[in-house]
């Protein structure tokens, strides 16, 4: 769908909060309706600026899936600073501006046929989790579809039941682990992220990798393959996040060595910033 006549990526369109979901204690699910009825039209792993009127705008990851027939999309959000504190207090009812959707996203078309591999840090599962919805609508269309994901601690876990869900499906294999369990009664895998992947057999010529996390996961995924286990970074997507404001390739607030992460990304095959010294 292709952006109306009044569309202008300087300019905040008014969007509803229609509904709030607590994920944790920081952070928060956001669905939100455009007032003019129309489709956000995203593509997975792009982003929009949000406003919160009064406060002022920052980039969030849109979560849910490219849906033609509606209006309504999805964010969470970590409660960390003025933004995104406004943002929480909001009631129900309230209106925000956003701008967008900007930046980058999965090649969904290439993963077409293949397996897929997400593997997903921190709050890495938000931004994936619109690629892996779509892949899901349209099952048949994908190969094997794998999910791991790392935590700092079972209390920062994120989209609990949903993930609870997906793992007793069995079109979608789910790992999870935690770094350390601390104090609660967390029964499952226990160790960073990497120790997750030797207990997945890969067809590694066949497969994808979705990747979204603090950039240090990166090099420590890539570095853990062994063997025969090893996916070409050539196949390897990930999202990389910076500051920024106009989210349109225009003010430098997001440069990495030059390039304009809000343009050429957020979402870059990883071959394209492995020389990029500023980038992991
Ligand atoms: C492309 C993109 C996608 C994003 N997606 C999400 C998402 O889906 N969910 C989510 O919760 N957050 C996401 N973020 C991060 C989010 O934009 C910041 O947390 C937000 O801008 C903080 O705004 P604030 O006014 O609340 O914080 P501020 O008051 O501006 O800052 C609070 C603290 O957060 C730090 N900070 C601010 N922005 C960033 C940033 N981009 N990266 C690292 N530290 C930062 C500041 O240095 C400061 O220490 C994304 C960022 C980008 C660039
Ligand atoms: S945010 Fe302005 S150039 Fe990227």
């Amino acid at each position: 769908m292709t952006p109306g006549k009044d569309f202008t990526p300087y300019a905040p369109r008014p969007a509803t909060l229609v509904r709030k979901v607590r994920l944790s204690d920081f952070v928060t699910l956001f669905e939100f309706e455009q007032d003019n009825g129309r489709p956000l039209a995203h593509k997975p792993g792009q982003f929009i600026q949000v406003s919160v009127y009064g406060v002022g705008e920052a980039p969030f990851s849109i979560s849910s899936r490219p849906k033609a027939g509606t209006n309504s999309f999805e964010i969470a959000v970590r409660n960390i600073g003025s933004v995104t504190s406004a943002l929480h207090a909001l009631p129900v009812g309230a209106k925000v501006g956003i701008r967008g959707p900007f930046g980058s996203y999965f090649p969904v078309q290439e993963f077409v046929g293949k397996d897929t591999l997400f593997v997903a840090g921190g709050l890495g599962y938000i931004p994936l989790r619109s690629l892996l919805r779509y892949q899901l609508r349209h099952r048949d269309e994908f190969g094997r579809i794998m999910l791991l994901i790392g935590t700092r601690s079972p209390s920062e876990r994120i989209f609990v039941d949903e993930i609870e869900k997906l793992s007793q499906r069995d079109d979608i294999e789910v790992m999870e682990t935690v770094d350390c369990v601390g104090d609660s009664c967390w029964q499952g895998n226990v160790g960073v992220i990497t120790t997750l992947l030797p207990k997945v057999r890969l067809d590694v010529e066949n497969t994808y990798v979705a990747m979204v996390g603090p950039p240090v996961m990166y090099r420590f995924v890539i570095g853990a393959c062994v063997g025969d286990q090893c996916i070409s970074p050539e196949r390897i997507y990930v999202s990389l996040e910076r500051k920024m404001k106009c989210g349109l390739g225009k003010c430098g607030h997001c440069q990495i060595n030059g390039v304009s992460a809000c343009v050429s990304g957020p979402v870059f095959r990883y071959t394209d910033i492995e020389p990029l010294k500023e980038a992991l």
